[in-house]
């Protein structure tokens, strides 16, 4: 392509070289429309178990495992041993802009784990990820909202992580309450609130502050029937926008309504990708499709 622009403007002037001009611009505006919104290479994640997760522990466990780590009935960390597990193995892809990507998988698979390394809550061990649009994610009940700040303080302090100014936010609070319909209990601590009330709030702020790349952990399996039917329609309301979604479900059925293509994992490892009606049939032929969550 540089080389038919040089020969052009040697050749002829104007005319030509315009022609020309425009048919590099045509390519290029091509090869960024071609360009993946999400690109993800040789991601891997290593945990360490048997380590206790310090922080969600009560001051209650606290003390209680201080007392017994100076009494010596553990070591002294408080753990009897310490194993590694790869819960991501080596595992590469891209998502194209507007496209629904389902990811599927037994309990352990890894698809929360995934999903929370595209979201930046955790890192991985090796491989990169690489985001080109706003995201919004509604991950497992606990994350992404601070338990001590009431609704309205967590709506806020998402939006301003986002990156949007107070009144972006203001404009779109009202929005993000209705649709979360728990406009009583919006001053109240989240902590308090019961995992289907923390799903709607954590919902509403994913759809409503307009990101750019939807991430969806398993919503479906937490609220009850009515707003997963809610929540459903609006991803591919999101979805028919030209918006990219990424979605885990168990629930084969809203897979195939709302994804072009899945990403089939097995104990870290990526097995399958391909379009959705294969890799569910797939699935669902090796029997493991029954959900238990
Ligand atoms: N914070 C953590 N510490 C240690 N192990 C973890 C942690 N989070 C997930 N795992 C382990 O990583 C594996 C994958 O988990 P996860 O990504 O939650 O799977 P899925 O969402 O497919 O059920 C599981 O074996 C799980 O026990
Ligand atoms: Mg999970």
């Amino acid at each position: 392509m540089g080389n038919l622009v040089q020969t052009s403007s040697r050749m002829t002037p104007a005319g030509p070289e315009s022609d020309i001009t425009r048919k590099v611009t045509l390519r290029k505006e091509r090869l960024q429309n071609l360009k993946p919104i999400v690109r993800v290479q040789g991601l891997s994640k290593q945990y360490r178990i048997g380590v206790r997760r310090a922080s969600n522990d009560t001051l209650h466990e606290t003390i209680f495992r201080k007392l017994c780590s100076r009494l010596s009935w553990f070591k002294s960390n408080g753990d009897l041993h310490h194993e590694t597990i790869w819960a991501l193995k080596d595992v590469s892809f891209e998502v194209e802009p507007g496209e629904a990507l389902g990811i599927i998988g037994r309990n352990g698979a890894g698809k929360s784990t995934l999903l929370k390394i595209l979201s930046r809550i955790t890192e991985p061990t090796t491989g990169r990820v690489e985001l080109f649009g706003r995201v919004g994610s509604l991950l497992e009940v606990g994350t992404g909202f601070h338990p001590e700040l009431t609704g309205r303080e967590n709506v806020y302090l998402n939006g301003a992580i986002l990156g949007m100014r107070k009144a972006e936010i203001e404009r779109k609070f009202d929005e993000i309450v209705a649709f979360s319909e728990i406009e009583k209990f919006i001053d109240t601590p989240v902590k308090w609130y019961s995992s289907g009330m923390y799903t709607r709030l954590a919902f509403a702020v994913a759809v409503n502050f307009e990101p750019e790349i939807l991430i969806v952990d398993e919503v479906l399996a937490v609220g009850d029937g009515p707003f997963q039917k809610k929540c459903l329609g609006k991803m591919g309301e999101i979805s028919r926008a030209g918006r990219t979604v990424i979605f885990v479900s168990h629930n084969m059925s809203a897979i195939e309504a709302l994804c072009n293509r899945v990403l089939w994992l097995v104990d870290g490892e990526l097995v399958e990708e391909a379009e959705t009606e294969k890799v569910v049939s797939d699935y669902v032929n090796t029997g493991v499709a029954v959900s238990t969550e």
